[in-house]
């Protein structure tokens, strides 16, 4: 199908269709989502997804590019969005724009990163460089420590109207769209009833212009509590689990391999292996 495009994003969120992203970490998983969904993020979640951390933090942009350069190879038709790490958008703008830019040159059509007023600069220094940037807003978990935890943000009036605030001056520095992340829904309503580009919702209720979750969290394959905001759509882990118990089951009762799943010597060769 026809590349989704950032004017194309802009079009839709205007004409009131609802935006879909979703994540993707490899190429598998990367075909899976494509063909239907409008975005796609390589996220900093691999780290806890994928890599067995217990937050985003240790993600580094080596580890980034490696996954981002497995989904580019799959040449997606979504909006292809990878995620800027702890540390990778926070030293100076020269370090940013190598790492943004960075992962325009491994094949993203975007990077998302993190924050609020606080990254003004750093954005306005990728938007300069043609780095188109989604940003990041509520429960940013790169803020985990800070934060306390993974707790829902914005809901004391104070940090609420901060969250509206930091919305509007990432929209002024050039954000071409925003997640928002673990806040109320009627703040995240808010947020995108007065901004002009796009909202995409995870934990921030219907009123985004479109929502966002993490791949792994609607097909059912991560094992055990799963948050709130999850709404899960397979029960994947136990009918993963249940199929390669079944393999393994016919490996040890001899039925796998079947003839038809292996290969025959051609006539004659039989003979000269038996002597
Ligand atoms: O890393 C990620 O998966 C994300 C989304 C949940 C927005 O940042
Ligand atoms: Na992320």
């Amino acid at each position: 199908g026809e590349r989704v495009t950032l004017p194309g994003l802009q079009r839709w969120k205007e004409g009131g269709r609802r935006l879909v992203m979703t994540t993707a970490y490899d190429a598998v998983t990367a075909r899976i989502a494509d063909p239907i969904v409008d975005m796609i993020l390589v996220g900093d979640s691999v780290g806890n997804v994928c890599l067995g951390f217990d937050n985003t933090l240790p993600v580094s942009i080596a580890m980034m590019n490696h996954h981002l350069e497995a989904v580019a190879r799959v040449k997606p038709r979504a909006l292809l969005v990878a995620d800027m790490p702890f540390l990778s958008f926070h030293l100076s703008t020269e370090d940013t724009i190598r790492n943004g830019g960075g992962f325009l040159q491994r094949g993203a059509d975007a990077v998302k990163l993190e924050g609020g007023a606080k990254r003004v600069e750093m954005i306005r220094a990728l938007v300069e460089c043609e780095i188109p940037v989604m940003g990041h807003l509520g429960l940013t978990p790169q803020s985990v420590n800070a934060m306390g935890g993974f707790k829902v943000q914005g809901r004391k009036a104070d940090d609420a109207l901060r969250l509206l605030d930091d919305a509007h001056r990432l929209q002024e520095a050039g954000c071409f769209a925003l997640v928002l992340e673990g806040i109320p829904a009627e703040l995240a309503a808010r947020a995108t009833e007065t901004l002009t580009i796009p909202t995409v919702g995870i934990g921030a209720g219907p009123g985004c212009s479109g929502q966002v979750l993490v791949f792994h969290d609607v097909l059912g394959l991560i094992e055990g509590h799963v948050p709130r905001f999850v709404r899960t759509y397979a029960d994947g882990f136990r009918v993963l689990q249940e199929a390669l118990s079944r393999w393994v089951a016919d490996v040890r009762d001899g039925t796998f391999p079947a003839p038809q799943e292996s290969y025959g010597l051609p006539e004659g060769i039989g003979e000269t292996i038996a002597n």
